[in-house]
């Protein structure tokens, strides 16, 4: 699979884009040509047609598909905690590695926003509104999953501008807390040999701890360490 789009390959999808091209290049620090770059890269990379929310977080596709293929193999029944507005990471582990597909999402407006996405791409995903539940009380005890994965908040505080504080702070010194809880809650809800796969950016003191604590709970750890762009990004793989 080809992955990435040339923006001339991009202004096909979208001619609208030119108004943001300048020189050859596009202009990446506008967030409404960052929204019509990446629907043309899901579209042409994928086959799959995304509406973002206005205000919700654009993240790079390709990242996200980077991530999933750390870890799936084809076929496994997962769980994604946090689908986000795009729901993209559910919509390409349903279409194009055949899993069955559960995820939530706190926010009103962006679970609508990912329903709507879902049905678009006519794909099965049993989408959950959480009212601040992770897994436990939310997902049915008895149920199991081969793989739980989870792109979490881990901010430590509120961000200025970038996200909304949702999408962002996942409390605790290093913005680890909401990550340890999702790991502590999985323990119940996967099959044997089932795994939880968080999408983690490159903090060494955030790594560490959720590496420590995850350790200190029975989980073995693994780091796989990918390029997305010009970011580095961990996808922290923890298995019983
Ligand atoms: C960093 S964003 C990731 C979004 C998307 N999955 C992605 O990869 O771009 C984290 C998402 O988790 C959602 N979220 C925060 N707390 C949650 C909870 N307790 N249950 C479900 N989703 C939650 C936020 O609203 C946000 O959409």
């Amino acid at each position: 699979m080809r992955m990435g789009l040339k923006i001339k390959d991009a202004l096909k999808i979208f001619p609208e884009l030119q108004k943001y091209i300048k020189n050859g290049k596009l202009d990446f620090s506008n967030r409404e040509a960052r929204i019509l770059y990446n629907k043309a890269v899901v579209k042409a990379v994928f086959g799959i047609e995304i509406e973002y929310h206005p205000k919700g977080l654009i993240t790079p596709p390709i990242s996200r598909y980077i991530f999933l293929k750390t870890f799936l193999r084809g076929g496994e029944k997962v769980l994604e905690i946090g689908t986000g507005h795009s729901a993209l990471m559910a919509i390409i582990a349903a279409k194009l590695f055949n899993c069955e597909v559960w995820a939530t999402e706190i926010s009103e407006e962006f679970f609508e926003y990912a329903k709507r996405n879902i049905e678009r791409n006519k794909v099965q995903v049993k989408l959950i509104k959480s009212r601040g539940e992770i897994i436990k009380g939310l997902i049915p005890e008895g149920e199991t999953f081969d793989v739980i994965f989870s792109a979490p908040p881990y901010y430590e505080k509120p961000t200025k501008g970038v996200l909304t504080a949702i999408e962002a702070v996942g409390g605790g010194k290093y913005g680890e807390e909401f990550s340890l809880r999702l790991l502590k809650e999985s323990m119940d809800y996967l099959t044997p040999g089932g795994k939880v796969s968080l999408f983690l950016p490159d903090k060494a003191p955030l790594l560490n701890v959720v590496t420590e604590e995850g350790e200190k709970m029975g989980y073995k750890v693994r780091d796989i360490k990918f390029k997305a762009g010009t970011r580095i990004r961990h996808s922290l793989i923890f298995t019983i």
